[in-house]
Formats: structure tokens, sequence, C-alpha cells
């Protein structure tokens, strides 16, 4: 399988975290998503270093941290020592972005980097050395439950084309918000591989049915469609 499914835990019970990630694991999924909101970037405050440490106690699986904050440059190390193995930071966030990316290096992690949907990819040009992941937000940051704003589908297929161009073809995309049986044909078969789900999963009662219906739907399109 080429596409990943990544659960965020925001749709989590919060008050069962462990049985929450353990329940999508043993279904199937590849990353544990960690939603991080500061309530500055976004109208909204969820969780911090010291829910990925606990997840990391727990679990060895890829913890995919996605800061929706401001300064993002601030809490790196914290993340990293937390045990993040993927730290995505917004490009909109970062007027360092180039040194905000080395710096997650330094750290011993992974880095990504995200945009709002309504944020040009004009800033790869320039960073696509430096980068492990983008991440194309589907939805406006902040609350899960969304809708998919399906004008970023363009952009998905421009954002493969100008990898590709820029030599980094390798670095996956990963979609966020409003993923869903409906929607991740769409996204996948548009270049990315890299899924996000929360209510589609953690909504579910059978969260394996929900996964391996996601990750197959997900892997066909992405077979069939500009990468075919
Ligand atoms: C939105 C978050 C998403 C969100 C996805 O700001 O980054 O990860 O939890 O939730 P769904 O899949 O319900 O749209
Ligand atoms: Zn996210």
């Amino acid at each position: 399988m080429t596409v990943k499914i990544a659960p965020s835990i925001l749709a989590a019970d919060f008050a069962n975290l462990q049985g929450e990630v353990r329940s999508v694991l043993s279904a199937g999924a590849d990353w544990i998503h960690v939603d991080v909101m500061d309530g500055r970037f976004v109208p909204n405050i969820t969780m911090g270093p010291n829910v990925v440490s606990a997840l990391r106690k727990h679990f060895d699986c890829f913890l995919d941290v996605h800061l929706m904050i401001v300064e993002p440059e601030k809490y790196i190390e914290q993340f990293a020592a937390a045990g993040a193995d993927m730290i995505t930071v917004h490009a909109e966030a970062c007027p360092h972005l180039h040194r905000t990316l080395q710096q997650i290096h330094d750290s011993g992690v992974q880095a990504g980097v995200a945009l709002n949907p309504a944020t040009d990819l004009g800033s790869l040009e320039y960073i696509a050395e430096e980068m492990d992941m983008l991440l194309l937000m589907t939805v406006n940051p902040g609350f899960g439950g969304q809708s998919y704003i399906s004008a970023v589908t363009r952009k998905i297929l421009e954002a493969r084309t100008t990898l590709k161009r820029l030599g980094r073809g390798d670095v996956p995309i990963e979609v966020d918000g409003g993923i869903k049986r409906e929607t991740i044909g769409e996204a996948a078969t548009a270049g990315a591989s890299v899924f996000v789900a929360g209510s589609a999963v953690f909504g579910q009662q059978d969260r394996t049915s929900a996964i391996q219906e996601l990750k197959q739907l997900g892997e066909h399109a992405f077979e069939n469609g500009v990468n075919s």
C-alpha cells in the first residue's frame, strides 16, 4: 500500500485516549495525527507536548504532529523530546520558514510544511530541499467535522507537478480536513497519498471497516490518478 491513513485524535474521546489510539492502530491506522492548536493561530485550543509524550509511553507508532500555533519555533525541541516523528508547521506562522525546517531537522525529526486553503504554493520553490512532507489543508484549520473544500484539489495537482519540477517528487502530499469515503478519491486522484481523517474514523463504531475502506478507495484513486 502506498497510501497512509492518519486518524486525528482531535475527534477521539479524550477521556479514553489510550483506548482510542489502541483501537485505531489495531484497525490498521498507519500514523496517528496530533492536532495542536493554541487559540491564536486558530480559534481553538487543544493539546501540547504532554499529550505527545503520554502517547509515546504507550505506543511506538508514527506520531504526526501538526502545529497550528504561532511562533512554532519556540516549541519544536519540546515536541521532538516528547517523541514526535514528524513536526509540521504552517508557512503562514513562520516568517523564517527555511530556518524553522532546519531547526526541526536539527531536533532529529522529519519536517512538514502546511498551507491553508487560501495560501499559494509560491514558497515551495525555495524550501523544497528542506521538506519531508507537504500538508495541504482541505478545510480552514481549527475544527474537526468541516466539509472538504474542493478548490484545493487543483492545488494538490499543482503541488504534485511543482514538487516533481523541483526534483522532490518523493515528497508525499498529506491532506487534512473533510476526508471521508466521499472525498478521499478526489484528493488521491490529484496526487495526495497521506490522509488525515478525524470524524470519518473516530466517529465510526467499526473503525476497521472505516480505515480499510478509506485505504482501498485512496489506494485505487492514487494508483489510477496523476501518478499512473
Ligand atoms: C483541522 C485539523 C484536522 C481535523 C480533521 O484543523 O487539522 O486534522 O481534525 O478532522 P475531520 O477529518 O473531521 O475533518
Ligand atoms: Zn491536522
